[in-house]
């Protein structure tokens, strides 16, 4: 007997995935709708890669040997330098100064490569306005929208938001979690979240368009954009956290759109691209925005993309004739005074006008670092990483030293990125390491990912299984650039930095179903990516499916799993697969890693990817076209239990999960509840969700845990 959760029937009609138009214009300002921005021609013209791989289409990946492995909450796990901590960067603050990082040892310590069954009970999909776990275990809101975060804040007043109020609170729409420990004994913590975006019908009551908000209420909403610090603590022993509510709090900091200076850093700075009237030099950027996924580094520092930038800007039609291609191909309008979404900044604020400051757009699409230990540091933008819309970053330190980023760029038919530092990671904590560690991503070779295929010529769209067993086939990581030297024919490497999607068109880059956040295992080194979707995929002149994007006009998405050469995430090639592709398991185009589909729940739409130390993925959905509310899932990656997807969570009404974040300990599941009660008609005023408080939507950030304190996952 099946104990697969039975489907939902679909609630209205679905967008893309089961997404309401209301989030398709806030969130990505209805990119569907526009015309695909990649329509380059980029047949491949480098070596032809070979098509040996074994059967399943995996390389045993070797022992990531610079990994020490371990959190430093166990015991062990003593700093590898006995250098002195910092004398005070933060502490330059003066009275009650802040050590730099606290002593713990490496953030990227915490996994096995473990294969053992989940323990919890899948929760079947559901359609309920609330936040559901499986039995035995609980969930508290950590912090909503509004909430305090700097001390002092005012309580949120929906109906006098301002910009000095909301650069103290809470921002909109939290999207990445990260939580970061602040003592050796798992008592504090420091919670990293992203603000993605706003939705003024959902937060300001009488609203009757952009046109009619005041300057100061755009000023508040550029405010909720951005990311938050936020000091924590456990409760009473148990997997559940909360804000630290009296004393001093020094690292709890609001990151905004409106206000907050950030440095660009590698060899893009300064470029003439950079240079707007307010900044000349090019190596000072005012905000960041939309930022969606991210990643802790293994030095202590938090990672955040900016995704769809574009739909802030205005005035595309004015700028010069030479700036409109590169405006277009990360899908600015260069026909229309306002394309539609404008959020209208520029009443606030006229860089966002490009007719005015063509530029400015060019200092959005970037690789963020903060160091949330480090409250007054200035938050970097690093340009060595490329820009393009972003997802997030996650980094692993390979086994030759280097630190690798992977990176997805979040929009149909675009591409997979990684990023090699050119300096190796130095291990611990101690001021010197740290110091080195916080430049690692300001020089290295940027890389476009290039798949080959092993059953080219059975893929049908259908999404049928090839007859060797697998999607499968290898890869290659195609330069774009190393420190100052461009790979990329025709395009100086500040160019080849800042327009990377014109690069990538030129070598040849794979096409891919919407990459979202690109997570490598810890204990494996190998690499996951959710491709989330892609409604245009092998739909009119677009491209057709190929082995990795199996289905034509793909609703429910995929997941890739890439295994680096000889075990070196620092190699410039691989073998690939899809362990899993994504939908109702009783859909015959559907795949878990050939485990037993009758046990299996349920997936649509991957987006955010996580691993818990136990070495289990996890996946978060954003848009669920089966009918059920987005969830939160769970799966072994290795041994017999590879494939046996369970589903450990649903989100409200109208929500998508993100986050997902499991602490080192495994005793606590974080997530962010994105967007509750974005349905089309819905306002503050008459709101479609009362999650979490009864009254009107609020984005909020949920930790899980365990009732008897056992691990969350297996
Ligand atoms: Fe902001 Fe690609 O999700
Ligand atoms: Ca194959
Ligand atoms: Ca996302």
């Amino acid at each position: 007997m099946s104990d697969r959760p039975r489907l939902l029937p679909l609630l209205g009609s679905p967008r893309h995935g089961n997404r309401d138009s209301m989030t398709c214009l806030y969130r990505c300002g209805n990119a569907c709708d526009h015309p695909v921005p990649n329509n380059s021609d980029n047949a491949y013209f480098g070596d032809v890669v070979s098509t040996e791989v074994s059967r399943r289409g995996v390389v045993r990946a070797g022992a990531v040997g610079a990994l020490v492995l371990g959190f430093a909450g166990a015991a062990g796990a003593a700093p590898a330098s006995a250098a002195p901590a910092a004398p005070g960067t933060a502490g330059a603050a003066g009275e009650g100064a802040v050590p730099a990082v606290p002593e713990v040892a490496d953030f990227s310590a915490r996994q096995r490569a473990g294969s053992g069954a989940l323990s919890f009970k899948p929760i079947p999909p559901n359609q309920l306005d609330n936040l559901v776990v499986p039995n035995g275990y609980d969930h508290s809101v950590v912090i909503r929208w509004g909430d305090e975060v700097v001390p002092g804040a005012p309580d949120l007043d929906v109906h006098q938001q301002t910009a000095a109020s909301q650069s103290k609170q809470f921002g909109y729409n939290n999207d990445f979690v990260g939580v970061l420990p602040l003592d050796r004994k798992g008592r504090r913590a420091l919670l990293v979240v992203n603000h993605e975006y706003t939705n003024e019908e959902l937060m300001f009551p009488g609203f009757t368009g952009h046109d009619a908000l005041s300057v100061e209420q755009v000023k508040a909403a550029m405010a909720a954009h951005g990311l938050s610090v936020v000091e924590l603590e456990r409760v009473d022993g148990t997997g559940q956290w909360r804000p630290v509510r009296n004393g001093r709090r020094p690292y709890n900091r609001r990151i905004t759109a409106l206000a907050t200076k950030f440095e660009f850093t590698g060899p893009a700075a300064g470029s003439v691209w950079l240079r707007t009237a307010a900044d000349p030099a090019g190596r000072t950027a005012i905000g960041t925005l939309n930022n969606c996924a991210g990643g802790v580094t293994p030095w202590g520092t938090v990672l955040s993309g900016e995704e769809n930038f574009n739909q802030y800007f205005v005035g595309g039609d004015g700028a010069p004739a030479e700036a409109k291609p590169k405006l277009a191909r990360y899908g600015i309008s260069t026909s229309a005074r306002y394309p539609s979404g404008s959020r209208k900044w520029e009443r606030a604020d006229e860089r966002f006008d490009l007719a005015k400051h063509p530029n400015e757009a060019n200092r959005h699409g970037w690789i963020v670092e903060v160091d949330p230990f480090d409250p007054d540091s200035r938050p970097r933008k690093h340009t060595a990483l490329g820009r393009f819309k972003h997802e997030g970053a996650n980094v692993i330190v390979a086994s030759d030293g280097h630190v690798v980023a992977y990176m997805g760029d979040d929009e149909r038919f675009d591409y997979l990125y990684k990023f090699v530092s050119d300096k190796k990671y130095l291990k611990g904590n101690s001021w010197v390491a740290r110091r080195h560690n916080l430049t690692l991503l300001e020089s290295g070779t940027l890389y476009v990912a290039k798949l080959d295929y092993t059953s080219a010529d059975e893929i049908d769209g259908s999404g049928r299984l090839p007859t060797d067993g697998a999607f499968n086939g290898r890869g290659q990581w195609i330069k774009l650039a190393r420190g100052n030297r461009s790979y990329v024919e025709g395009m100086t490497v500040e160019e080849v930095l800042t327009f990377t999607r014109l690069a990538a068109d030129k070598v040849g880059a794979t096409k891919m179903d919407r990459p979202e956040d690109v997570e490598p295992s810890l204990a494996t080194g190998k690499v996951y990516v959710a491709l989330t979707n892609n409604s245009n995929r092998g739909v009119g002149a677009n491209p057709k499916a190929d082995e990795a994007n199996p289905r034509t006009a793909n609703k429910h998405g995929q997941v890739l799993e890439l295994v680096e050469d000889r075990g070196n995430n620092s190699a410039e090639s691989f073998a690939w697969s899809l362990p899993i592709v994504c939908g109702d398991p009783t859909d015959p185009s559907t795949y878990f890693a050939g485990y037993d589909k009758t046990k299996v729940s349920p997936i649509s739409c991957p987006d955010n990817v996580a691993f818990d130390g136990a070495g289990n993925l996890w996946i978060s959905t954003d848009g669920n076209a089966l009918g059920s509310n987005d969830g939160l899932f769970a799966t072994a990656v290795e041994g017999p239990e590879r494939g046996h997807l369970k589903q450990f969570l649903t989100v409200p009404i109208g929500a998508e999960v993100c986050g997902p974040f499991i602490t080192t300990d495994d005793r606590s599941v974080f997530v962010a509840v994105q967007h509750p009660g974005e349905i089309n008609g819905a306002t503050i005023d008459k709101p479609a969700s009362n999650w979490p408080d009864g009254d009107f939507a609020k984005p909020a950030v949920v930790v899980a845990w365990r009732l008897d304190g056992g691990p969350v996952g297996s």
